[in-house]
């Protein structure tokens, strides 16, 4: 048997995993709004991945013999002041998911629910990974930044030049 009360924020991580993967959709239909098919393809991947996450939690539990409970989801939609945002909302949305992750954890240590904690190392390495490659994208948007202002400083330089031209 798992502890109880571990379970029951297992069951709660299942509705934020699943928030997750819808976050990452609506990041992914702004991207496309956009037009820059390959951020919005790197977040739907991301969306698919989170529903790998809930459905494990969810395997975890239902052969653990815990009945699943599914909350309402909440809306994930959101306004983007430029196309940096999203991505510093989806670090931090991953820096939350991992303090959950890590909550969980510290509560299985507490009821001595080994199982669990045995479980919960995938996620824990996970998180470092997800923080790391939402990070990354971070640091290559700034840097393709840098290159955009580079090409802008350039187009400031162009001068006008009258026609060389004949009229006579
Ligand atoms: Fe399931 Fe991105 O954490």
């Amino acid at each position: 048997m798992i502890n109880e009360n571990v379970a029951k924020m297992l069951n709660e991580q299942i509705n934020k995993e699943l928030f997750s993967a819808y976050l990452y959709l609506d990041i992914a239909n702004y991207y496309v709004k956009q037009g820059l098919d390959g951020f919005a393809n790197w977040f739907g991947v991301q969306a698919k991945e989170e529903l790998d996450h809930a459905m494990i939690f969810t395997k975890y539990l239902q052969n653990n013999d815990f009945e699943v409970v599914l909350d309402a989801i909440e809306n994930p939609t959101r306004t983007y002041k430029d196309l940096r945002q999203p991505l510093e909302e989806a670090l931090k949305h991953e820096q939350f998911v991992t303090a959950s992750i890590h909550a969980i954890y510290s509560e299985a240590v507490e009821n001595k629910d080994y199982r669990t904690q045995e479980f919960l190392h995938w996620f824990i390495k996970e998180q470092g990974e997800e923080e790391k490659n939402a990070t990354d994208l971070l640091v290559k948007y700034d840097l393709a930044e840098k290159n955009i202002l580079i090409i802008d400083r350039d187009l400031k330089s162009r001068q006008y030049s009258p026609a060389d031209y004949d009229f006579d």
